[in-house]
């Protein structure tokens, strides 16, 4: 089967998780603590004896942490610096029980026992709406029947009327922060934010049941679903 059609995800990872430089500085730029996360997913029946997989792992940060909480734990992203960034990491810390796999939101095969919980925090934009579908049936593909998806990302939920006024007005709150305005700008025009009603309905489609959402400032979106796609 030609496999010419399939979108090669490095070209739309984001130039500045490609670059080495930028990558070095990435945790300082742009923190991130997973204890909310972690404390979340153990509501959810996160235990000891399970499989976590992480998709646009970053540099690593979610799966260093959960390692603690779990047995097995796959960090998976595109670009090679952050895989570089997270294998050492692993190393430095003498993990035995953290993987860190170079590949694609769409391409991953998962091996192994199937996992009890799927994370992703702010990758999913980077893919256009039709490949954001595959990558979500991938992630359907990784998970146990009634596994848990939690899904961390930049979505629109404000009403389409308004998305000038609101990225504007965002792109005002956000200019004294740690990103150029050139980083902020390009967030709209080059990458795939979505709006909320589309990836409710790309989720429901792919075979997750929404458990739980959470909207904020009409930007933020994080969901907590049940992988059902075998049972339909
Ligand atoms: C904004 S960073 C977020 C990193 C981390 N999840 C965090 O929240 O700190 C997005 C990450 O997704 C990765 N990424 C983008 N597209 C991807 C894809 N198709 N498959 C896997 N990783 C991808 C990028 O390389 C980058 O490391």
């Amino acid at each position: 089967m030609s496999s010419d059609w399939i979108l090669d995800e490095k070209q739309y990872a984001g130039e500045e998780h490609l670059d080495p430089e930028q990558v070095a500085t990435y945790d300082e730029k742009i923190p991130f603590d997973p204890t909310a996360e972690i404390s979340l997913l153990q509501e959810y029946g996160l235990s000891a004896g399970d499989t976590v997989v992480d998709f646009g792992t970053g540099t690593g940060v979610f799966p260093l942490a959960v390692a603690d909480y779990c047995s097995r734990v796959v960090a998976i992203d595109i670009a090679e610096p952050m895989v570089d960034i997270t294998r050492r990491k692993v190393a430095e810390q003498a993990l035995d029980n953290v993987e860190v796999v170079h590949d694609g939101f769409i391409s991953y095969q998962h091996q192994g026992e199937p996992a009890d919980v799927v994370f992703s925090k702010n990758a999913l934009h980077h893919l256009p709406d039709f490949w954001k579908v595959e990558a979500l049936k991938t992630v359907g593909d990784t998970l146990k029947e009634e596994g848990v998806f939690r899904l961390r990302d930049l979505v629109y939920s404000f009403d389409p009327q308004d998305s000038h006024d609101e990225i504007e007005q965002w792109l005002e709150e956000m200019e004294p922060t740690v990103f150029t305005n050139e980083e902020l700008h390009a967030h709209f025009r080059e990458e795939f934010s979505t709006y909320d009603f589309l990836l409710e309905a790309m989720l429901e489609e792919a075979g997750f049941e929404i458990l739980d959402t959470t909207y904020t400032r009409g930007f933020y979106a994080a969901y907590t679903c049940k992988w059902n796609g075998d049972l339909e």
